[in-house]
């Protein structure tokens, strides 16, 4: 039973921890699971990853967005939709809605725009579960601690703002999302998980 469920929000909001977490519950059970990122998951992909996060690199709105999109269209291509059509349960950190808050509430591209180069990078393929983890900004320093900072995590507390304002927003236009409170526990966390994908038939 292919599926595609994706793992959304800012930084740092514990995205990686959850999604290993389901993919080891996933596998334990039976499943058939790819695990993969955005922006990366191949080598085209990775190469991108690598020009977007370097701190070192200026990288122009427009040149970002397209690079964005750029990773998706091999990504998705390359190991999203091949995973899909063998019947895996797709887990992906980053997809569309990603590129709706950095480039659309963060950098202030128009959302038709953005939806439609997302739907040339993805073929129109949309998640069957979107989770977006939203925790408060207090934490972002505590949780990052030991963590190096990519170019975008560098942006500061009101680019951030901004991207948890767009985040709720994008939460409540877009079918089949939910919003997840990021401040509880990582176990509490992963049973909240578990429970939406029972509510919304993949378990
Ligand atoms: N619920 C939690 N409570 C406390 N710490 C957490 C929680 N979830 C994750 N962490 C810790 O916070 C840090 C960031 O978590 P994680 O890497 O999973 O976030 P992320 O959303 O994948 O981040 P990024 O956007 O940078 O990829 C890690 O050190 C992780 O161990
Ligand atoms: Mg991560």
């Amino acid at each position: 039973m292919a599926k595609f469920i994706v793992f959304e929000g800012p930084d740092r909001g514990g995205k990686s921890t959850q999604a290993n977490l389901l993919r080891k519950y996933l596998e334990a059970a039976g499943y058939n699971v790819l695990q993969t990122r955005e922006p990366g998951g191949t080598p085209v992909s990775e190469g991108i990853r690598k020009i977007l996060l370097d701190p070192e690199n200026s990288v122009s709105p427009r040149a970002e967005l397209l690079l964005y999109e750029a990773s998706r269209a091999q990504h998705t291509e390359e190991k999203i939709l091949p995973a899909l059509q063998e019947d895996k349960i797709v887990i992906c950190e980053r997809y569309t809605m990603s590129t709706c808050a950095y480039q659309g509430y963060g950098r202030g591209f128009d959302m038709d725009l953005i939806n439609t180069v997302n739907n040339i990078a993805t073929h129109g393929l949309q998640p069957d579960l979107t989770f977006v983890f939203l925790m408060s900004d207090k934490y972002f320093t505590e949780r990052g601690e030991y963590l190096f900072s990519d170019r975008l995590e560098l942006e500061g507390n009101e680019f951030r703002e901004k991207m948890r304002q767009g985040y709720k927003e994008l939460v409540k236009i877009t079918p089949n999302a939910v919003l997840i409170d990021a401040d509880n526990t990582v176990e509490e966390i992963h049973a909240k998980v578990l429970g939406h994908l029972k509510e919304f038939n993949i378990l």
